[in-house]
């Protein structure tokens, strides 16, 4: 496989995200976002870490493009901290948070990196959550105003927008389950909170069609296929809800299909507050659809209410994350996705692996990070030769950073980050990336 295989305007980039990178969290201004609570809350995240410093990002970030031109990438994909442009979620801009943004954006065009915009990637204002946080309607508003003063400023550089990161994450892992920022458990508060997510996703991609008429709009979804773990009736009803609530419950809406009936059957009085023309803004056309794949679930019945379903353990081959490495997922959804929703465009806007990565004679021989890379693209070229519009791949992630809930823990990156020092150093797998589009050997 080589790049050439792939069309020659292919969007080639790396991935990351504020709050896991940027470190800073107190400086020029920038106000508390709900993972800067939650982080040092105790018992929240891996040994109590938070994002506080990370990966210095706010101060290296010249040193962390010139690690991306060395890799040979023509795009970034990164976050904006909202609490670091509105400290209080809404209101004035802050100009230094801006100021950084101008700084980063211009570094990377000079660069001759396109610069790829998420404008919420987990990181609310700390006091909107004191408002309701996401499950509050007036939340959604206040993101679209929040889209509307940074496509002002930025609309003029940044022409690809991704509206929202994982709102599967933001609202299940955060007002579900509990185990992200901010921490609640409840069925009615999550439902409420996905559904806020996606109308402040159509709220601002009209914002930013206004404000910047030739951007690129889209979504970044975390999708997965399910899979019964046998053929019995029951696993596979079980893996049909799993489906409705990991990737129909935001694909159906955000195409114009509305809810998924089978899921508002499950939820019943729990199910969204749904107002009249909130179906229709949810489903604004956009110009692409962002995938974020890492492995597929197999899945069996189970009486736990509501969705009754039980994940079960399958694969040999698993990631530090304990994911299983199912490549072939990804085709699956590719194909999928293309047939069923029909978006103009798809990028995998995330794809990639933690392992327990070891610094050896000053070297990190990472070669099954290297093997996962290879075989997800290789999948991609799959997609590409049966016609799926697939128009780029962004590895996740440039950097080792703060994995959430597991601190520092977990390392995706191509770039190994000693936090001790902040010291950056390419992986073989970094190696390797930068051979493929290269076009040279590749031999990590
Ligand atoms: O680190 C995360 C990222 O923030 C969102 N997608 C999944 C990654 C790996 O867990």
């Amino acid at each position: 496989m080589r790049r050439s295989d792939f069309p020659p305007d292919f969007t080639w980039g790396t991935a990351t995200s504020a709050y896991q990178i940027e470190g800073a969290v107190a400086e020029d201004g920038r106000g508390v976002s709900i993972w800067d609570t939650f982080s040092h809350t105790p018992g929240k995240t891996h040994g109590g870490e938070t994002g506080d410093v990370a990966c210095d990002h706010y101060h290296r970030y010249l040193e962390d493009i010139a690690l991306m031109r060395a890799l040979g990438v023509n795009a970034y994909r990164f976050s904006l901290a909202w609490p670091r442009v509105f400290p209080e979620g809404q209101g004035v801009p802050n100009p230094k948070g801006l100021a950084f943004y101008d700084r980063l954006v211009d570094a990377l065009l000079t660069a001759g990196i396109t610069p790829w915009v998420t404008l919420y990637h987990w990181d609310l204002p700390q006091a909107l959550e004191d408002r309701g946080g996401w499950p509050a309607r007036e939340t959604a508003y206040a993101f679209a105003a929040y889209a509307d003063g940074v496509s002002r400023h930025l609309g003029d550089r940044v022409k690809h927008w991704i509206t929202l990161n994982e709102p599967w994450c933001s609202a299940y892992l955060g007002y579900g389950a509990g185990v992200h920022a901010p921490g609640k458990q409840d069925l009615g508060l999550f439902l409420a909170a996905a559904h806020h997510l996606l109308l402040g996703h159509g709220l601002a991609v009209n914002v930013l069609r206004q404000n910047v008429p030739d951007a690129r709009v889209g979504i970044t979804l975390n999708l997965s296929p399910g899979h019964p773990a046998s053929p019995h009736p029951d696993d596979v009803a079980a893996a049909r809800r799993y489906d409705g609530f990991q990737n129909r419950w935001y694909l159906d809406p955000l195409y114009g299909y509305g809810y998924p009936p089978d899921m508002l059957a499950l939820y019943k009085e729990a199910a969204p507050p749904v107002q009249p023309g909130d179906l229709e803004l949810i489903a604004t056309p956009t110009d692409f659809l962002g995938l974020n794949y890492y492995s597929r679930a197999v899945v069996q019945h189970s009486p736990q209410p509501p969705h009754r379903f039980a994940y079960v353990r399958v694969g040999e081959e698993r990631t530090a994350m304990d994911w299983e490495v199912y490549p072939e997922g990804l085709l699956e959804l590719l194909r999928r996705l293309s047939r069923e929703y029909r978006p103009k465009a798809i990028y995998i806007t995330e794809n990639g692996a933690a392992y327990p990565d070891v610094v050896e004679d000053g070297d990190i021989q990472d070669t099954e990070r290297v093997r996962y890379l290879e075989r997800h693209l290789a999948q991609c070229l799959l997609a590409l030769r049966e016609g799926v519009p697939l128009k780029g791949y962004f590895v996740w992630s440039l950097l080792d950073n703060f994995e959430w809930a597991e601190g520092y823990s977990k390392r995706f990156g191509l770039v190994y980050v000693d936090f001790a020092t902040q010291a950056r150093r390419l992986k073989a797998s970094g190696r390797w990336l930068q051979a493929f589009l290269r076009e040279a050997v590749v031999n990590p």
